[in-house]
């Protein structure tokens, strides 16, 4: 048979890490000792509270059938009263929450639900891949919004040309961030959410990493007056209780936009086991447990241990406030490929080039906190015998 794949497919753009995969995964058979910094996934468990709710979940057989459609009713109750006592934030459970198989499900679906062939959607550079690859699919044109130090990793609204303003049905924001481990703060989604108000844009807010802080929590877009009418935002439960492989998230937001990402997903998926969402209830109804403001301190030691190390060296790094992300400017602002290239090869420590996720995170590589604090003192020593 002669495949080819489809049109959509060939439109992604080409995957930059396949070489740094390759050399990794050698350094790996040849027995080396490799730490790595490149994968955004906690390397702590999901905690016990969780654990043995799902245990006793997982015995009930009225779990075993098929979801609820819009996810288990106790499980979108939790997630309104998070919204409720951590953000303020005021949500119906029935209309304005909708279960996700985990957030990447939402972000990668809700394109389809709002964006017609040719509309415009506005995805931040460097960026989560999904935010584009989900445009791509939808038959919408991303437009790049540069982030960039000196807008303190923020897109700058006011650059975008009227024209693409006009043609825009979706935009994406995303903090903290990633990669650069940037926050937001109120008054950027208060302009975000005038001009969404202005231009007919539907905001999509990626909030992956909004319970993975150190200093002040960083806040919900929907706190913003009028954003629930214009704007869905998408949480996770995977960083903030370490439960990537359970996949399990939810969506908030304007009621007709979670309708039509519902209907997406009831032609796409039949919804997430209710047993996870059983144990996503007890972690959204604990998030203030001991065991999650431990995790917070862990990834904090780690943050302090990296950074201070690599200030150490000379490198010149913002300590994130939020996320497990550090976004790390490559020294004598060599290009990102090549440091991390010698990072491999000298160090056998694997980091993120920032090239990778497109020209506007070149100079930069991301560094993430999910390993633990003396490896990454070894990390520091070892890079601090590499010549740049
Ligand atoms: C910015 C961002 N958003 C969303 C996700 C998806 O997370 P999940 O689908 O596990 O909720 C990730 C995962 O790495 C991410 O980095």
């Amino acid at each position: 048979m002669t495949f080819a794949k489809t049109q959509r497919l060939e439109a992604l753009p080409p995957y930059l890490f396949i070489e740094i995969d390759k050399k990794k995964r050698a350094l790996l058979q040849a027995g080396k000792d490799v730490i790595n910094l490149g994968v955004g996934d906690p390397d702590l468990p999901t905690h016990k509270f969780i654990i043995d709710e799902m245990a006793k979940a997982i015995y009930d057989p009225k779990n075993h059938r098929y979801p609820f459609d819009e996810g288990v009713p106790a499980y979108r109750q939790a997630a309104a009263e998070f919204m409720s006592r951590r953000f303020g934030v005021t949500a119906d459970p029935d209309k304005q929450i909708l279960t996700t198989v985990g957030s990447k499900d939402g972000i990668s679906h809700i394109p389809l639900a709002v964006v017609n062939p040719g509309d415009v959607v506005l995805v931040p550079q460097p960026g989560y891949p999904v935010y584009n690859s989900g445009a791509i699919f939808a038959g919408g044109r991303p437009y790049v919004m540069p982030l960039l130090q000196a807008n303190h990793f923020l897109p700058d609204l006011d650059a975008i040309p009227e024209n693409i303003r006009r043609q825009a049905k979706l935009i994406w924001l995303n903090y903290p961030n990633n990669p650069t481990a940037a926050s937001a703060p109120l008054s950027f989604y208060e302009q975000a959410v005038k001009m969404a108000q202005r231009y007919g844009w539907i905001i999509a807010s990626d909030l992956a990493y909004g319970e993975v802080y150190f200093e002040q929590p960083p806040p919900s877009i929907l706190q913003i007056p009028g954003a629930m009418d214009v704007a869905i935002e998408f949480h996770s439960l995977s960083k903030s209780f370490n439960m990537t492989g359970w996949r399990i998230g939810w969506a908030v937001g304007n009621d007709k936009v979670i309708a039509a990402l519902a209907q997406v997903k009831g032609n796409m998926d039949s919804g997430q086991f209710n047993a996870i969402q059983v144990a996503g209830t007890a972690a959204l109804k604990n998030y203030q447990h001991a065991d999650v403001k431990n995790q917070m301190a862990i990834y904090r030691r780690r943050r302090d241990v990296l950074a201070d190390g690599l200030a150490q060296l000379g490198w010149q790094m913002q300590k994130p406030s939020a996320g497990f992300f550090c976004w790390v400017p490559t020294p004598h602002g060599k290009k990102s490929m090549e440091v991390c290239n010698q990072l491999l090869d000298e160090a056998h420590v694997v980091t993120v080039p920032g090239g990778g996720f497109g020209p506007a995170g070149e100079g930069f590589l991301r560094m993430a906190l999910t390993v633990d604090e003396s490896r990454l003192h070894q990390a520091v020593e070892r890079i601090a015998k590499i010549k740049f």
